[in-house]
């Protein structure tokens, strides 16, 4: 078997030994492959997902920043990328796409429920989240995060030719830069955290806090969204691991590790110029007439999470509409949210409370053909997306905690005539760099219905001083520039 991971106190081998409910033809869930890849990304789910087609089923891209940036760098070289495809079971034979290299892990069915949905959605998730729900510590979730961990290192350790680059991505891997540091000492490994990563007095209550930090300590590089992130891991690793070191010069087991902060965009030039299409403005002068022209419109695009604070943003617009500061007559807002973790037990309630709450605000303000509350569960293609950010006179994240936050970008990115308002959350890694937004505590109800209503009323020479230096941020720190930082971090011959 292979190098055994400490999991407080026990190895995993013994776990297995004594326990032959989990003796599992390992070979079998890794895709096969030569060790050829000069780049190796690994990330929970691969950079495609499946479509049906009229003739049969078909891989095609997944939409985000990340795959956009990754892929000219590895269409470059020998590359693969390693994933999850999503459903339970074995998983696709590895398959080209776009010229890169797609190497599936299977999951089964269990791991689906204590990996994916136990140890990542429902312990990690909200631990890192603030706590904004209550994190659940369940032991038998454990051994399946490091099996699973253990699994996608496997398959990276095949793939990556000798003195190759792997780059780990997000929290459900953590575990991968030790694992795979033992099978390949020879690679450059990089790990990325997309999610915040908490104060210390929280992370301490992870049970398996130790081996997490030196999961992670695997990698030469550590890359966090944000300053306090990084900072907090230095802490923690400083106490809880052999860390030393200035904190330019950190050593770990005889190694330099970087740790630092690489804050994520997006595709900056792709969102502008699909804003400022001749089919993409006729279509937001559709929606802004099917709305209401003499309206304003207010719009929040969310996957339907907790942690996006979408039920205290429609508190805040409540408030607005009793005290007779906003009317339906002038006002509309348009909430879009994108169905997520739905099996996860708190994000069905979520759903069920967020719908009461709509139903409860359009039944007590509505009037017939002036609605408050447009609400949409789905996801949008991304024309359409672009579409409601340029209809869009305020855009409204209000998240209670979120590593970044890329729709707030997305919508600057739009606003190519420096007009439109993004109200933003303090609690977004986005809030550090877009200070020209107009920035919010989004529990405190009345000052984010304040917010509101400023925004609705800001002049508009104010919005496109605010526009512009948003604009020229995001323009500038684009998802290029992240993945060329971190990169270049990690080996500076790739440029
Ligand atoms: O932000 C973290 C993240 O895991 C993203 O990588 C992903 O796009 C999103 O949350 C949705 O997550 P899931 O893979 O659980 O659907």
């Amino acid at each position: 078997m292979t190098t055994p991971v400490s999991t407080r106190g026990e190895t995993i081998e013994r776990c297995e030994r004594n326990d032959p409910s989990t003796a599992i033809n390992e070979s079998a869930l890794v895709p096969s492959t030569s060790r050829t890849s000069d780049i190796v990304i690994v990330s929970n789910r691969l950079p495609v997902h499946r479509v049906n087609t009229s003739t049969g089923d078909a891989w095609e891209t997944s939409p985000g920043g990340l795959v956009s940036a990754l892929t000219p760098i590895l269409q470059k070289r020998p590359s693969s990328w390693i994933g999850w495809a999503g459903n339970a079971g074995d998983a696709p034979t590895p398959f080209k796409h776009d010229r890169i290299t797609n190497l599936p892990v299977a999951l089964s069915a269990d791991e689906v429920e204590d990996f994916y949905e136990g140890f990542s959605n429902r312990t990690l998730w909200p631990l890192y989240h603030d706590a904004v729900r209550t994190p659940e510590y369940r032991r038998r979730w454990w051994k399946p995060y490091v099996q699973v961990n253990r699994r996608f290192a496997q398959a990276a350790a095949n793939a990556a030719a000798e003195g190759g680059i792997v780059w780990v991505h997000d929290y459900h891997l953590q575990l991968v830069p030790s694992m795979l540091r033992e099978l390949r000492p020879d690679l450059r490994l990089g790990f990325f955290l997309h999610i915040p990563f908490p104060p210390r007095e929280l992370f301490m209550q992870l049970p398996w806090r130790e081996s997490i930090l030196e999961g992670l300590l695997g990698a030469d590089v550590v890359g966090f969204q944000t300053s306090e992130g990084a900072q907090n891991f230095v802490h923690l690793t400083r106490r809880y691991t052999s860390l030393s070191g200035r904190r330019d010069a950190l050593q770990y087991r005889g190694r330099h590790v970087r740790i630092d902060a690489f804050p994520v965009s997006i595709d900056t030039q792709k969102y502008e110029s699909l804003a400022t299409t001749a089919e993409t403005q006729r279509r937001a002068e559709r929606y802004r007439s099917r709305l209401g022209k003499s309206r304003r419109i207010i719009l929040g695009v969310d996957r339907l999470d907790y942690t996006k604070g979408i039920d205290i943003r429609l508190r805040a617009y409540q408030d607005l509409l009793r005290s007779g500061r906003a009317s339906p007559n002038e006002v509309a807002l348009v909430q879009v949210c994108v169905p997520s973790r739905e099996r996860v037990q708190e994000y069905k309630e979520l759903k069920s409370h967020i719908e009461r709450l709509v139903g409860e605000i359009n039944g007590e303000f509505g009037e017939l053909g002036k609605t408050p509350i447009h609400y949409l569960h789905r996801s949008l293609p991304i024309d359409e997306l672009v579409a409601l950010y340029r209809a869009a006179d305020v855009m409204l994240v209000t998240p209670l905690r979120d590593g970044m936050n890329l729709v707030a970008k997305e919508y600057v990115a739009t606003r190519f005539d420096n007009t439109g308002v993004l109200v933003l959350s303090e609690f977004t890694g986005s809030a550090k760099e877009l200070k020209s937004a107009l920035l919010v505590n989004p529990h405190d109800i009345d000052r984010l219905a304040d917010t509101i209503r400023s925004a609705l009323d800001q002049p508009a020479d104010e919005q496109s001083t605010r526009m512009a230096s948003l604009r020229r941020h995001i323009r500038r720190f684009d998802v290029y520039h992240w993945a060329e930082a971190f990169l270049l971090t990690l080996n500076d011959d790739l440029y």
